[in-house]
């Protein structure tokens, strides 16, 4: 495979010009074969960000990226292709990461729902299982009674370090459902104590919303604990340590996201530890990795005049970007508009309103937006669309996924791959059929 190309650094956010040649290649090949939106990811640049990864972090961390940041089997599979792994949140997604070509040993598998048959198919992959709570490890312990396994077991700890700027995202504080609670140390303690076989922590801190500082306050007392377990057993057992996922990324035009390069060089400074070889790492990046190598286009089918400001109403909506709907503030997305044939458009900036296709008045993606004034038939860009979109598409109103299509130097030589194929109206029957 060739080296991933220079002009993609982990914070290039594409210029609309950039993708606005890329629609139009699209358009003159047909393959957008009269939709009136599509959804395109760069696998070219998602490529290089997973091999900025791996040049950072020490030799042997496994990067399991995040499947729902985007599930798409095609894109998973781009990941696996460059030897990292994928970072399974349901036993559905493990399925996805087999259906990438993930070794087991390369897919980590977190839930806090875990059932014990699940724990078993687990355990017998040889999956990476990060544990939410003890009653889990309990039932790993018994199942451990009459099997054997590759598997490495991390017990996830809940740092508390408190909320990030986004409540919703954010799991180290107090309130979260997510892992045992740092101050239950004791317990901490003693299962390390009863179970040999348990050789991990894990730790998440959030996603988006998280400065690189709270997770690098997390590793630190993290590290700590591995201390005070150790020095409390008599054993060096804990030799993996899951730092999980969070690494923001800026959806925001004035901002810029921080760089795994920031972030590794505070780590080094902070927690120097972890770069010793006698941890083996695991990060869990999504939303860093996958946001800014995906857009969409969705052609404007109305503009309503008689509002104020004037709508725009396209075929994206709440189905696409949920968060967006319902907390705008907290997740918004860049827009640009090119006209029919996708040249970028000019002019003086109106407010406008950008509304989805659903039935409902929350379904709006941009509310009194400074946008050159749009028409029927242009075509809205919506940027940094890589992460958590598709991967919680909702059903609402029933309208079908749009064609996913996969570009990028080095990956996608000529044309564009299908990543996914449209949805139909038949298919939606059939998902909706008995
Ligand atoms: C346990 C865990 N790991 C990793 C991630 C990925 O986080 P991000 O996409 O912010 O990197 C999440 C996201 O919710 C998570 O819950």
């Amino acid at each position: 495979m060739t080296d991933s190309p220079l002009s993609h650094t982990w914070t290039t956010r594409p210029a609309t010009p950039d993708l606005a040649s890329v629609l139009r290649r699209a358009l003159h090949e047909g393959t957008l074969d009269d939709l009136p939106a599509a959804v395109f990811h760069d696998l070219g640049m998602m490529r290089a960000k997973v091999q900025t990864l791996q040049r950072l972090f020490p030799d042997g961390t496994l990067h399991a990226v995040a499947i729902k940041a985007n599930p798409l089997i095609e894109v998973l599979g781009e990941i696996v292709a460059l030897g990292a792994g994928l970072e399974a949140a349901s036993m559905e997604e493990v399925h996805c990461a087999l259906a990438a070509g993930c070794p087991p040993e390369r897919i980590v598998y977190n839930s806090p729902a875990k059932r014990v048959d699940d724990l078993a198919d687990a355990l017998r992959l040889g999956l990476h299982i990060n544990a939410d709570t003890l009653d889990e490890l309990d039932r790993i312990d018994t199942l451990l009674g009459s099997m054997d396994t590759t598997s490495t077991v991390c017990l996830r700890i809940n740092p508390l370090v408190g909320s990030g700027a986004i409540a919703i995202t954010s799991v180290a504080n107090r309130t979260s459902k997510f892992g045992v609670l740092l101050e239950s140390e004791q317990s901490i303690v003693d299962v390390f104590r009863r179970y040999s076989w348990l050789s991990g922590l894990h730790l998440h801190v959030g996603s988006q919303g998280c400065e690189v500082e709270m997770l690098v306050e997390a590793a630190r007392i993290i590290l700590d604990l591995r201390v005070r377990i150790h020095e409390a057993t008599g054993r060096t057992q804990i030799t993996t340590l899951n730092m999980g996922g969070g690494l923001p990324w800026a959806y925001r035009d004035e901002t810029s996201p921080p760089s795994p390069e920031n972030y590794v060089e505070l780590l080094k400074r902070e927690v120097p530890e972890l770069f010793e070889n006698d941890l083996t790492l695991i990060t869990e990046f999504g939303r860093s990795v996958q946001a800014g190598c995906g857009w969409a286009a969705s052609q404007v089918e109305y503009v309503k005049e008689d509002r104020d400001p004037h709508m725009a109403v396209i075929h994206l909506g709440a189905d696409f970007l949920m968060r967006t709907a319902y907390h705008p503030d907290d997740w918004p997305h860049r827009l640009s508009v090119l006209n029919s044939e996708g040249e970028v458009k000019d002019g003086d900036l109106v407010p406008q309103t950008i509304v989805g296709p659903l039935c409902f008045s929350g379904d709006i993606i941009a509310r009194s937006r400074l946008l050159p004034r749009i028409e029927p038939g242009d075509w809205i860009v919506i940027h940094d669309t890589g992460a958590y979109t598709l991967g919680m598409w909702t059903r609402h109103c029933s309208r079908g996924m749009p064609l996913v299509l996969g570009y990028g130097e080095g990956v996608v030589e000529a044309g564009f791959k299908t990543l996914r194929r449209r949805e139909t109206p038949e298919d939606i029957a059939a998902f909706w059929s008995a």
